[in-house]
């Protein structure tokens, strides 16, 4: 039986599009984190930045992951920064195998910034900004995952696949979640 699937990582790693494909491979739904608090609140991600600003995202994200407690079957994309919070970090690796998706950083950058949509780079100074954050992200990504997969180089059902291995990978290993 295929675990929960919990996929984070940094603005642009392909968590929702990989997620997808993923979730498709294992036969499990698949739900992302900013759909459900966008669901939840009924405005959009740049809204609620401006309406609440980034603490009031982060309570509604935290919402939206603890409706998340015992649910099975599913492949979870998040929030690249839902790894901030202590009690997140602890609900994710509750909820199901961890997994990093990580590219090289101007890989990231391109993709993150292609939108144009997301709110903490709205600044005068945007790989500055993204640089500084992916720094200080990046040991929260490593406490929390059981397994990193580098995308750079990967389409994105390739992706989903190389997750699926190392997800197998770390429940041969004996790591006991919740979910399954
Ligand atoms: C954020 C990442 C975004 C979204 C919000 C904040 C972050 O999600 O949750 O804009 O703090 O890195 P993606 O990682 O899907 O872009």
């Amino acid at each position: 039986m295929i675990p929960n699937i919990i996929l984070v990582g940094f603005m642009g790693c392909g968590k929702s599009s990989v997620g997808r494909r993923l979730a498709a491979l294992a036969g499990h739904r698949f739900l992302d984190t900013d759909d459900l608090v966008v669901e939840n609140e009924g405005l959009s991600i740049p809204e609620i930045f401006s309406a609440a600003g980034e603490e009031g995202f982060r309570l509604c994200e935290e919402a939206a992951l603890a409706d998340l407690d015992g649910v099975t079957g599913i492949v979870l994309s998040t929030g690249g920064g839902i790894i901030l919070r202590e009690t997140n970090r602890e609900r994710i690796r509750r909820l199901g195998i961890v997994i990093w998706l990580d590219a090289d950083p101007e890989i990231l950058f391109e993709r993150a910034t292609r939108s144009g949509r997301r709110p903490l780079l709205q600044t005068a100074d945007p790989r500055a900004r993204f640089l500084g954050l992916l720094e200080s992200r990046r040991p929260l990504y490593t406490e929390v995952s059981d397994a990193r997969v580098d995308s750079g180089n990967l389409t994105h059902d390739e992706a989903a696949q190389s997750i699926l291995d190392a997800v197998m990978r770390v429940q041969n290993s004996g790591r006991q979640v919740g979910g399954c």
